[in-house]
């Protein structure tokens, strides 16, 4: 087992899920990681010391003002003791306290006195994990490198639903033993990446819009793939039928003009990503009232609509240091690709074809990867594929 003789120390915030963390515990003892617990205050209000020290085989640390404790081993001592230390379940006010550096029990002092690894395990109420102040702590904490390992979505014992439910036991110690071995590496932890998504939606009049078919599958993929590799992600994006991805902030929006004041919003970025389908015409004036049929048809005035890629690809200090742009062809694939790449000035065009069967609305791609230095086919591939190749490509360039 590589993991074997490995150390890490287990933070138990308070929480229906802390008992979710014995089971934790039982996992990592078998595969032969030493586990040294801190349990909280709220978390002793879940699950016993005795049951926690029983199956780590360890004594419970509790207390940041115990004479015993600290005789033992210091606080500080206790941080630098591990490899790896892991947060499950990792409550609000756990990551609240971590992010604003906080140090007023063990748990938190722990986390504030350490240079060690961090592994957090969020599980929470839906509104609590959703609220603002929550999703702002968990982007503080991926900058500085943290990993997130979910929450999953699902009912949870609250009687809601939605994302907030810990992690199972099993993905929780895949998780640990990636970053144990290093191969859970996070290359993109710090930077900041801007993606676009989705349709856009032009309104013509109180009740009629121009959209296109978009279903924002590839410009989601792409924007997890990056957060997988560490990145903090902003995804601005169009109406879509699809779920945030875990750990991605996303911005919602509708017309080509909102989309582009996200995106400027969001900078500084180190790399944009731009995915979206946005349309290149919108209604001239669309009317505050609804357009009657009496009449002959009137014909639609349109007016073009900011180039976004082609904004973001602009040389000046706001320019990401890398830009990618996508191109939807239906003939003559690499040609148009190469001259979209010059006119709209960004670094990197991933050309599909969407003509074959499968591309618009589902779930497959096959792509035209070109560089200033060439261009490569990617075989077909889910569209998860194509994201985590791409975002794999940006970390090389961007590390
Ligand atoms: N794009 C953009 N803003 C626009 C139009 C397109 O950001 N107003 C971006 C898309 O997100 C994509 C790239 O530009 O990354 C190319 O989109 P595509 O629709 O293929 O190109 P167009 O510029 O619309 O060119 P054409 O319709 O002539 O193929």
């Amino acid at each position: 087992m590589p993991i074997q003789g490995k150390r890490v120390l287990l933070i138990v915030g308070g929480g229906i899920a802390a008992y979710k963390a014995l089971e934790l515990t039982r996992l990592l003892r078998k595969a032969g990681v030493l586990v040294r617990p801190i349990l909280t205050r709220a978390g002793a209000e879940f699950v016993t010391p005795l049951s926690l020290g029983a199956l780590a085989e360890d004594k419970v640390y509790r207390d940041l003002f115990s004479l015993t404790d600290e005789a033992e081993m210091g606080h500080i001592e206790l941080s630098r003791s591990a490899d790896l230390i892991v947060v499950a379940p990792a409550t609000a006010d756990l990551m609240a306290k971590a992010a604003l550096g906080l140090a007023d029990d063990l748990a938190s002092t722990t986390l504030l006195a350490t240079d060690t690894a961090i592994l957090m395990a969020p599980a929470m109420n839906v509104r609590m994990w959703l609220h603002p102040a929550t999703q702002a702590n968990q982007q503080t904490l991926k900058a500085r490198g943290v990993t997130i390992v979910g929450p999953d979505e699902g009912a949870m014992a609250c009687g809601e639903f939605g994302p907030g439910r810990l992690a199972e036991p099993e993905a929780i110690f895949e998780a640990v033993s990636a970053a144990l071995t290093g191969s859970g590496a996070r290359p993109l932890a710090g930077k900041h990446v801007l993606v676009t998504a989705g349709p856009t939606v032009e309104p013509i009049d109180p009740v009629r819009v121009m959209t296109n078919r978009s279903s924002g599958k590839q410009g989601y993929a792409v924007a997890a793939a990056l957060e997988q590799l560490g990145a903090r992600v902003t995804l601005v994006s169009g109406p879509t039928a699809l779920g945030v991805p875990t750990g991605v902030q996303r911005v919602d929006v509708e017309t080509a003009d909102e989309m582009l004041a996200a995106c400027r919003a969001a900078l500084p970025a180190d790399a944009a990503v731009c995915v979206a389908a946005v349309a290149d015409w919108r209604p001239a004036a669309p009317g505050d009232l609804k357009i009657k049929k009496s009449g002959a048809a009137q014909p639609l005035e349109l007016t073009e609509n900011p180039d976004i890629l082609a904004t973001l690809s602009q040389h000046g200090p706001q320019r990401p240091g890398l830009v990618v742009g996508f191109a939807a062809e239906t003939n003559d694939v690499e040609e148009h690709a190469r001259a979209k790449r010059l006119r709209k000035g960004c670094d990197w065009i991933v050309a599909n074809d969407v003509t074959q069967a499968g591309v618009m609305g589902g779930d497959s791609n096959s792509v035209l990867f070109l560089t200033a230095e060439g261009a490569e086919a990617w075989p077909m591939a889910s569209k998860a594929e194509i994201g985590r190749h791409l975002a794999e490509r940006m970390a090389i360039a961007l590390t």
